[in-house]
This record gives C-alpha cells, sequence and structure tokens, in this order.
C-alpha cells in the first residue's frame, strides 16, 4: 500500500529534474500540446496518444507517437522529410540507385503480401499466362500467330543465360561479342572465318549503359547461317526492343531489373522453328534444362520445381503495372530520370557517359572526380538512405553509377542529385581541390 502510495506520487505529482522540475502530469500536458501542434500542421491524424509508463522500478518514459500521413509525406520535400525522421529517431527511406535490384512500388509489394497461391494451382498457372501475354509487347512480339514461346526459370538473370548456353549453346561453337563499342567489320569477319552455330551479345552493357546494335549484329549473323542470342538483361522493361523486326532468335531478361519486380525470375524467350530444331539435344544441365522448362510450360503452364512464387507475384504485378501505364510511357519515365540526372549533372560539371544515340537510359555512368573517392560518395549518400554502384572490372575507382529503374518517387532523383551537390561542397570547400572532371574520354580510355 505504501509502495503503491509513492510510485503514484513519483509517476505524477513528483517533480523530475529530467522533465524540466515539471511533473509527469504536466509533463504528458505538455507532449499532448505538442502532438495537437503537429495536428494542425497536418504531421499527425489519428488519436495523439500519450503515455506514461508506470511498470518497472519507477521508471518513466513518456512516448508521443506521431502518425504521419502519407500525403504529409508525398508534400515534404526530401531534407524536410529526412530532419523529421532524424528528430524522431528513424532510418530515411532506402533509394535504391543502382541498375538492380530495384525498388518495388506499393501495389507490388501488396500483391506479394496479400498473393498464397501453390505453384501446382490453377491460379499460378494463370498468373503464368497472363505474364507471358504482358511480356510480349515489351519484347516486340507484335504478330497474333507468335512465332516466339515465353518460359520462365527460378534464378537471377545468369540463370537464364547458362540455360541457353548450355542447351542451344552446346550444339556448336558460339561466337561471344563482348567489346566497349562493337566493330561490326569485326564481327563480319570473325563469322566469315568461321562457322559459329550462336552469336551472343548483350542489348544493354549495364557496366558502361552502353547498347549495342543487335539488329545490325542479327543481320550479319543470319546471313552466316547462324542464331542470334541476345541477353537483354539490364534492358527489358526500360528500352525498346523489336524482337521480331531485328530477328532475334533467342532472348533473355530478369524480374529485378527494368520490370521493376523483386530479382529472381529469368525470362526465356525463344522462337519456335529453334527449340523444334534443337528439342532432341541432350542437356548438360538438369536443372537448366531449357526443353523441360519450355514442355512443362506448353503442357501444364506451369514450372518444372518449386518456383520462386512470389517473386512470380511480383512480376505478375509489376508488368499489371507496367501495362496500364502503358509501355511506352513505362520506358519514357525512366528515361526523363536519366535526361533530368545528365542536365544536372552537367550543371555541377560533372562528366558521364555518352554515347549519344547508343546511351542507355537504364543507368549514368559518371566519372568520379580525381578528388573524390567512390567510398567517400557511397559514405555521404548512404546517410541519406540513397544506395549507388561503383564501376566494375576497369571502371572500378573511375565512375559510379545512378540508376533510373525501379519504383523510384519524383523527389529521389532530384534527392540523390541534390546530395551529390551536398557532397561535392563540402569535399571542396576542404582542402580538395576545385571539382575539375577528369578527361571525356576517361570512360572510352578506361574501357578499351
Ligand atoms: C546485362 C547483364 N547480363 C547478365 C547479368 C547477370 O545477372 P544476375 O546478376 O541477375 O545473375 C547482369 C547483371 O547485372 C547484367 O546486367
Amino acid at each position: 500500500m505504501i509502495v503503491e502510495a509513492w510510485r503514484t506520487q513519483y509517476n505524477i505529482y513528483r517533480p523530475h529534474s529530467s522533465l524540466g522540475r515539471r511533473t509527469p502530469a504536466e509533463y504528458a500536458k505538455l507532449g499532448s500540446a505538442t502532438t495537437s501542434t503537429l495536428m494542425r500542421a497536418g504531421l499527425a491524424t489519428g488519436d495523439p496518444s500519450m503515455k506514461a509508463d508506470t511498470s518497472g522500478e519507477g521508471n518513466i518514459q513518456i512516448y508521443t507517437v506521431v502518425v504521419v500521413s502519407s500525403s504529409v509525406i508525398s508534400a515534404l520535400k526530401g531534407p524536410s522529410l529526412s530532419y523529421l525522421l532524424k528528430v524522431f529517431g528513424k532510418k530515411p527511406r532506402a533509394v535504391l540507385l543502382c541498375p538492380g535490384p530495384v525498388l518495388l512500388s506499393r501495389q507490388v509489394k501488396r500483391a506479394v503480401n496479400n498473393t498464397a497461391i501453390g505453384h501446382r494451382e490453377s491460379a499460378f498457372s494463370a498468373l503464368l499466362l497472363e505474364s507471358v501475354a504482358m511480356l510480349k509487347p515489351l519484347v516486340g512480339i507484335e504478330s497474333e500467330e507468335s512465332t516466339y514461346e515465353i518460359a520462365f526459370i527460378t534464378g537471377s538473370g545468369t540463370a537464364a543465360n547458362e540455360t541457353i548456353l548450355s542447351s542451344i549453346g552446346a550444339v556448336g561453337p558460339t561466337l561471344v561479342i563482348w567489346q566497349e563499342q562493337i566493330d561490326l567489320g569485326k564481327v563480319e569477319e570473325a563469322l566469315r572465318r568461321k562457322c559459329y552455330q550462336l552469336v551472343a551479345l548483350v542489348h544493354h552493357e549495364t557496366s558502361s549503359g552502353m547498347m549495342n546494335p543487335v539488329a545490325e549484329v542479327a543481320q550479319l549473323a543470319h546471313r552466316q547461317g547462324a542464331l542470334v542470342f541476345v541477353d537483354a538483361i539490364s534492358s527489358i522493361g526500360a528500352e525498346v526492343i523489336c524482337l521480331e523486326q531485328w530477328g532475334v532468335d533467342v532472348l533473355v531478361g530478369a524480374s529485378g531489373k527494368g520490370l521493376s519486380a523483386m530479382p529472381g525470375v529469368g525470362i526465356l524467350v525463344v522462337k519456335k522453328s529453334v527449340l523444334e530444331r534443337h528439342s532432341s539435344t541432350s542437356p548438360r544441365s538438369h536443372y537448366l534444362d531449357l526443353h523441360r522448362h519450355f514442355r512443362f510450360m506448353q503442357e501444364h503452364a506451369q514450372t518444372p520445381n518449386t518456383p520462386a512464387v512470389q517473386v512470380f507475384v511480383s512480376l505478375h504485378a509489376s508488368l499489371k503495372e507496367i501495362t496500364k501505364r502503358g509501355t511506352e510511357r513505362s520506358r519514357q519515365v525512366i528515361r526523363d530520370r536519366a535526361e533530368f540526372t545528365r542536365r544536372q549533372l552537367t550543371r555541377m560539371n560533372l562528366q558521364y557517359a555518352d554515347y549519344e544515340s547508343n546511351t542507355s537510359s537504364v543507368v549514368t555512368c559518371v566519372t568520379l572526380p580525381s578528388w573524390l573517392t567512390f567510398e567517400d560518395l557511397a559514405r555521404e549518400f548512404k546517410t541519406e538512405g540513397i544506395v549507388v554502384y561503383e564501376g566494375k572490372g576497369v571502371l572500378k575507382g573511375k565512375i559510379f553509377q545512378i540508376g533510373h529503374i525501379g519504383a523510384l518517387r519524383k523527389h529521389d532523383t532530384r534527392d540523390a542529385l541534390r546530395q551529390l551537390r551536398k557532397v561535392m561542397r563540402r569535399f571542396t570547400e576542404a582542402e580538395h581541390e576545385p571539382p575539375i572532371p577528369a578527361p571525356s574520354e576517361s570512360i572510352a580510355h578506361a574501357l578499351s
């Protein structure tokens, strides 16, 4: 009884130095005034909640629960939002500005959360068939009576690539074109010197941001009787692909880049005639057996093994969004982000890889000024939740990449560029040299 009386006195009536010589009751009133101020400012919705926690050994914990409405969040500018989050001790929202994995939209996340289906259920088959139908315009399959088949494999983009190379590519020699800037003369010469079964090339070279001339290479390959295999892993959904028009025989894509879904599904697009021609080829791998995947798709609208169902759901939901928005409109959104970024970089006197009409809109490769390391830059970005990637291979330490794909919000790119400007100011105000960009040829030079 005495203890209870003491506790009440301590928790309600006694002033505490930690509360500015106020009693807990007075402090709670002050708190609710703060909350109502926040409510008037439009920062809080619902019931303000002040709670004096009297549990434990007389320790007092006072919480102000602020529910910030999403409309207010989106109206807030980046820095004011991150300030608000810092005040309330929250980490800023993660913003993935790398060329995959990418941010998911609210609708995609909702679909993943709300869908629980088994991979042998008809609902899953329907989801696969709808995904196939929605993918067709994205890869340039326009004709009613399509000459292509589409199937899926659970795995990253590499699983899709290896499925093709270990099945169709295993039949005869493959010419892999992997150059900084494809020299069509050299390709023609190589094709004349040797009889290739398959010519493989990447549509968008993700590490440099360059688009390759697929149609021209396909023409040369077909002239010599070779099939054409295109890796469109980072371009599908973001760049124009004209499979039928270009005469590509095989194409692979992935879910977690330009298609704005979770990573983990490989997309296989193969000409029917190629599938028929190679149907008796003995597989080199059980899991990566191309024909087993297409057989299951054709006969059951299923995958042979247990697929990453949730990733398929995310892909389906994202394809629905892209279809609703329009294929071209969706690409334009990505292009706009890239163009905005490049305009701002020019204003900051920073250089980026520019291959004129062959520059992709998936990613911008920015030359690191000599006075800034990628580690310093990445650390500064990370304080605002922003993730950017460093150049790979010969571009390591020379460039960093700003990605434009995924469900980025309108202000994400702007905030990242503002942060970049801040970093530049901070580093140049210190003892560093002024921001003189590296020579314009630096990226081409590093790649050559
Ligand atoms: C063009 C291209 N091909 C293949 C890959 C490999 O894909 P993954 O890392 O999903 O296996 C990537 C990865 O970024 C890529 O950009």
